[in-house]
């Protein structure tokens, strides 16, 4: 036998010899085969995870030296929390932890994405830090560990010391974005001996408009357009400047990238045309935040649709924005456009969604599996990354509780199958997509909703704080234990 035959191919040969399909001889020389893309599963090594963030589970808001944030003043004002509740005692997660990780755990998930609570860290955002708020993250850490669980941290989901606010106008000042990069540096020195992945800020797309546009999140501001572009290139500077100070203060090796609700744009119909149109869209929609990060350049047609709005910047800044990260994230829930190819403008044309298009139980939550597929695959195309980790994905249900105890999620089923299922039609391709982060772990504090949007795969009793194992908690552990979306 050849030495060039591993026993492996031989066998190969000798079997498809038996077989009367191949002469052994001549199949010598045949290519190896290619790496098994197989199309009923993810690829090996694909990293299963759920999420959550500080403010959203952690309660405990007067604990242990914790500052109060921006949310802990917005959710007092009247009308602003849909059912009046707060993020005071949210989950109780500050206390109840080791419960929750068990929860993570009987999932078989062997990553968990949660946030530090910036104000618990410092509780006036900069000047000295605060050895028990760190310390709770330490024992967070730690007891994942112990599980068997990778902690994947996230330095920012929106609970902003309601000092900076107070003193610099929050995200309105760049003062803000270096306190952010100290603030990094701090938790990149103290947590990154064990956490190998860290998320910069979650949702800028988000907690800029909706905090200092439109006045929905906190801060809970309505400012013009032209300051909503300064915001937005605040908080890539604020990203770029956490890159750096995780390189230069975190262990060696420590990974680090964004996690951004993408513009979501897919093509209306998969035709050649239709995909390139698409493939702009995503780059042009995405022109004042990831494009920027990950090119370290506004586009021609972002800043000519500016015009006098556009941010004010130095080139310089444009180089700590776009410092290389070692991986996109990407929170995926619903398509955001549709577009069809366009020979006018840039070359692509959003499509107005019909008031029938179909959504889960949050109307903003439309359903479009297809978005889990195109998004990956041409951001992947365009900013030429070869690893995109899904840091969000999941949908709220009214998981109603029946009288034999039981949540009978079949919606959330059905929306996750069918996400999951195009999510690995991507992989199978060979779309780096690495991972897949569930919203949530269990119900929580859901912002502007209060307690009353449900995205948990545990369903939570904010009485007696009991969690309860929704079917789709069930579900999920069938898709990890198989590695395959389970079509
Ligand atoms: C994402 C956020 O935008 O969507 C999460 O990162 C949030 O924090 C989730 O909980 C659901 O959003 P909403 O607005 O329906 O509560």
């Amino acid at each position: 036998m050849s030495d060039k035959v591993s026993r492996r191919q031989f066998a190969k040969i000798a079997g498809l010899s038996a077989a009367g399909m191949a002469n052994p001889v001549g199949a010598v020389e045949v290519n190896p085969a290619p790496p098994p893309r197989t199309g009923t599963g993810f690829p090996a090594g694909f990293v299963w995870g759920t999420a959550t963030s500080s403010y959203q589970v952690e309660g405990a808001v007067n604990e242990d030296g914790r500052g109060a944030s921006i949310w802990d003043k917005f959710v007092r004002i009247p009308g602003k929390i849909e059912d009046g509740t707060t993020g005071d005692r949210a989950n109780e997660h500050y206390h109840r932890y080791k419960e929750d990780i068990a929860l993570i755990k009987e999932l078989g998930c062997k990553a968990y994405r949660f946030s530090v609570a910036w104000p618990r860290v410092f509780p006036d955002g900069d000047g000295k830090p605060n050895p028990k708020g760190l310390d709770f993250y330490n024992r967070l850490v730690d007891e994942l560990l112990k599980n068997g669980i990778e902690p994947w941290l996230t330095l920012y989901h929106w609970d902003l010391p309601q000092s900076l606010q107070d003193r610099f106008g929050g995200w309105r000042s760049t003062e803000t974005c270096k306190i952010f990069g100290d603030y990094a540096a701090y938790v990149a020195e103290h947590l990154t001996d064990r956490v190998k992945n860290v998320f910069t800020l979650n949702e800028s797309g988000r907690f800029v408009y909706f905090g200092y546009g439109i006045g929905i999140d906190a801060p809970g501001l309505t400012l013009p357009q032209a300051e909503l572009n300064q915001i937005r290139h605040n908080s890539a500077l604020a990203h770029g400047l956490a890159v750096q100070a995780v390189r230069a203060h975190g262990r060696h090796g420590t990974r680090v990238g964004p996690a951004e609700n993408i513009d979501a744009c897919a093509p209306a119909i998969d035709t050649p045309e239709n995909v390139r149109a698409a493939e702009i869209a995503l780059r042009e929609m995405n022109g004042g935040y990831l494009n920027v990060i990950m090119t370290g350049q506004y586009t021609d047609a972002f800043l000519k649709f500016a015009g006098p709005n556009a941010p004010k910047y130095i080139d310089a800044e444009l180089k700590i924005i776009s410092s290389p990260v070692d991986f996109l994230g990407l929170n995926i829930y619903a398509p955001q456009n549709y577009v069809v190819a366009s020979d006018q403008g840039a070359g692509f044309m959003p499509l107005p969604i019909p008031k029938s298009f179909p959504h889960m139980n949050s109307d903003w939550l439309r359903v479009g599996p297809e978005t889990i597929y195109w998004v990956p695959k041409l951001a992947a195309k365009i900013w030429k990354t070869d690893a995109i980790y899904i840091s969000e994905n999941g949908t709220s249900g009214d998981d109603v509780v029946r009288p034999d105890g039981k949540i009978y999620d079949t919606d959330r089923i059905m929306y996750l199958r069918n996400y999951l299922a195009q999510l690995q039609r991507a992989t199978s391709e060979g779309v780096p997509v690495r991972g897949y982060f569930l919203w949530s772990l269990m119900d929580n504090f859901e912002w502007v909703y209060g307690l009353n949007k449900r995205f948990g795969l545990y369903h939570v009793n904010f009485d007696t704080q009991v969690r309860t194992p929704k079917l789709s908690a069930s579900f999920y552990r069938n898709v990890i234990a198989t590695n395959a979306a389970g079509v």
